[in-house]
C-alpha cells in the first residue's frame, strides 16, 4: 500500500469548543499507539483550527497527526467578508486543505473552475490539498459516472498537482452504504489512467482516497484494496474510538 496512509477526519460543521477539545485530545493520545505507516488528518471547522492546532503540537515533532481545513478562499487576501484564505490557514499550522467536497458543490454551487482556483491558491500557500469529486446517483444510474468522474478530474486539478484526490460518490455519503469493492477497486484503476492523463505522466505520486460512509467495521475491506491512498471519514471522525479504530486498519 502507499506509504504512509492517510486518515483524514471531516468534522465538518459539528464540534464546540469543549468536545472539539476532548475529541481532539482522545485522538491525539490514542494516535501515540498506531503504527509509523499511518497518517491522521483532523479538519475540524474553522473555529476550532487554532485549538485543535494546539493539541497537536503539545505531542510533539513524532505525532502522526496533522491539521486540515474543509475550504479556502480563491485569493490571499482582500474584500471577501466571511472568506478565509489558504495563506490565513497556513499561518494557522494547517497543512492540509479539503476543497470541493460535494457539500459545498451542491449548496455554494462551486464548479470545477472555482475548485481549481482554490487548488491554486492552496498550493501557492503551501497547503496540500485534498480534491474531492464523486458523482450522484442520478448520474450512476444513468450510466454518466466515467464521463462525471474524468470531467471532474479535467476541470478541478492543476496542471502540476502534487495534492491529494479523495474520491467520494455523493450517494454513499452519510449512507452506510459503498460501494461494491470490486467496483470501488475498478474506479480507482479509471481515476489512476484519469490522473495520468490529465497530468501528462505515468509517474503519479497523488494519493486516491476512499470517502462515504467510511465505518470501523467496512474499513477492513475498504483498505484491502492495496492501491488505495487512505479515506476521508465523516461522522465516524467524530468519536474518537471508530476513527482510531478505521485507522488501526490503514496499516
Ligand atoms: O468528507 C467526508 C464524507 O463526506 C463522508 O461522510 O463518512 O459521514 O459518510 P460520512
Amino acid at each position: 500500500p502507499p506509504s504512509p496512509r492517510l486518515v483524514v477526519g471531516n468534522w465538518k460543521m459539528h464540534g464546540l469548543r469543549e468536545q472539539s477539545g476532548r475529541l481532539a485530545r482522545a485522538v491525539a493520545e490514542g494516535a501515540q499507539s498506531l503504527p509509523d505507516d499511518v497518517r491522521l488528518v483532523l479538519c475540524p471547522p474553522f473555529t476550532q483550527l487554532a485549538s485543535v492546532h494546539g493539541i497537536i503540537n503539545a505531542e510533539g515533532p513524532a505525532t502522526p497527526l496533522r491539521l486540515g481545513a474543509q475550504d479556502c478562499h480563491t485569493t490571499s487576501s482582500g474584500p471577501h467578508t466571511g472568506d478565509i484564505s489558504a495563506e490565513m490557514l497556513a499561518d494557522l499550522g494547517v497543512r492540509y486543505v479539503i476543497l470541493g467536497h460535494s457539500e459545498r458543490r451542491q449548496a455554494h454551487g462551486e464548479t470545477d473552475v472555482l475548485i481549481r482556483q482554490k487548488v491554486e491558491a492552496a498550493e501557492a500557500a503551501g497547503l496540500i490539498p485534498i480534491v474531492c469529486i464523486g458523482e450522484t446517483m442520478q448520474e450512476r444510474l444513468e450510466g454518466r459516472t466515467t464521463t462525471v468522474l474524468a470531467t471532474q478530474v479535467e476541470g478541478s486539478l492543476t496542471d502540476g498537482f502534487t495534492g491529494i484526490l479523495a474520491y467520494e460518490p455523493v450517494w454513499a455519503i452519510g449512507s452506510g452504504t459503498i460501494p461494491p469493492i470490486d467496483e470501488l477497486e475498478r474506479t480507482l484503476s479509471l481515476l489512476h489512467g484519469l490522473l495520468q492523463s490529465r497530468l501528462k505522466t505515468d509517474d503519479i505520486r497523488v494519493p486516491i482516497l476512499y470517502g462515504g460512509s467510511v465505518t470501523p467495521a467496512q474499513a477492513p475491506t475498504i483498505f484491502s484494496i492495496g492501491s488505495l491512498g487512505g479515506v476521508l471519514v465523516g461522522s465516524a471522525s467524530l468519536e474518537a474510538e471508530s476513527f482510531l479504530r478505521i485507522a488501526e486498519a490503514a496499516s
